[in-house]
């Protein structure tokens, strides 16, 4: 990895209690743009280097998944040239990153509406998954034309219809069937959930899967995000008690999450 992010900076974090996957709702790029006078384009752009700067963190501390909500279901409503400049984005970002995955042993994955994107990057998307699908050092898991009712809407339908016509019996229904039906079905839960720009706000993302994530919020715009805060955010979490709605002195047994 490159010699900016050298292992030296990540000394106080305990590695036992890393998070096994953290995702992050990446907001502001708009904000930031407009506060420099620059076009919101010029924001996404700035925040595509974000994307790297965090990807790149992740690996060198080791964190096994790292899901980026670069795309919602909703975001086809903004203006269409907006639209544009984020697939191109999305795009570049694939080709240009496609080496360092690959030479840092990133498996790249995509959850949503794959087949709504534009064809050039949905080819490009399926090359670099399939270049990576054996890399184990991390999943780069991209949340595009993703939207969390739309998959539970899905997972429902491929219920109820193995239901109707495949015998399934509805008693035989668990949490781990629902998940298994989900797009994060090869994933573990979220720990850690990071929104920057200071926004309250979950906005339709991984809607059953966080149920017992840690969410921490961040005022830091996305574009200004970087490497320093994601340290600290992680060192935060280290200090959290997880109860999983046990109490405190119950702890030392796994916790079952239903
Ligand atoms: C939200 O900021 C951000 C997005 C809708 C897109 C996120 C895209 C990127 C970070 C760049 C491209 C992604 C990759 C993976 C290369 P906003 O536009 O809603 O900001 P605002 O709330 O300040 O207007």
């Amino acid at each position: 990895m490159s010699s900016n992010t050298s292992s030296s900076s990540y000394n106080n974090l305990d590695p036992a209690k890393l998070p096994s996957h953290v995702a992050i709702i990446m907001d502001g790029n708009g904000r930031w743009a407009r506060k420099r006078l620059l076009n919101r384009i010029q924001g996404h752009e700035k925040g595509s280097q974000t994307v790297r700067t965090i990807v790149r963190a992740c690996r060198n501390i080791g964190i096994p998944y790292l899901t980026l909500y670069a795309f919602s279901t909703e975001n086809w409503q903004r203006p269409k040239s907006e639209v544009i400049a984020l697939m191109t984005l999305l795009k570049k970002f694939l080709d240009s990153e496609q080496k360092e995955m690959l030479d840092n042993n990133i498996r790249l994955y995509a959850i949503g509406q794959i087949e709504r994107l534009p064809e050039n990057v949905r080819q490009a998307l399926h090359k670099v998954m399939e270049l990576t699908k054996k890399n184990d050092g991390m999943t780069l898991n991209l949340a595009l034309s993703y939207g969390g009712r739309s998959e539970i809407l899905k997972m429902v339908k491929e219920i109820a219809i193995k239901v109707k016509d495949g015998g399934m019996d509805p008693d035989s229904i668990t949490p781990e069937i629902i998940s298994e039906h989900l797009y994060t079905s090869q994933m573990p839960d979220p720990d850690l959930l990071i929104r920057t720009s200071g926004e309250m706000r979950i906005s339709n993302f991984l809607l059953w899967q966080i149920a017992y994530s840690e969410i921490y919020i961040t005022d830091t715009l996305w574009p200004d995000f970087g490497k320093n805060e994601f340290l600290r955010i992680l060192k935060d979490y280290q200090q959290r008690e997880r109860r999983f709605g046990k109490v405190g002195t119950q702890l030392k047994e796994m916790p079952k999450v239903i």
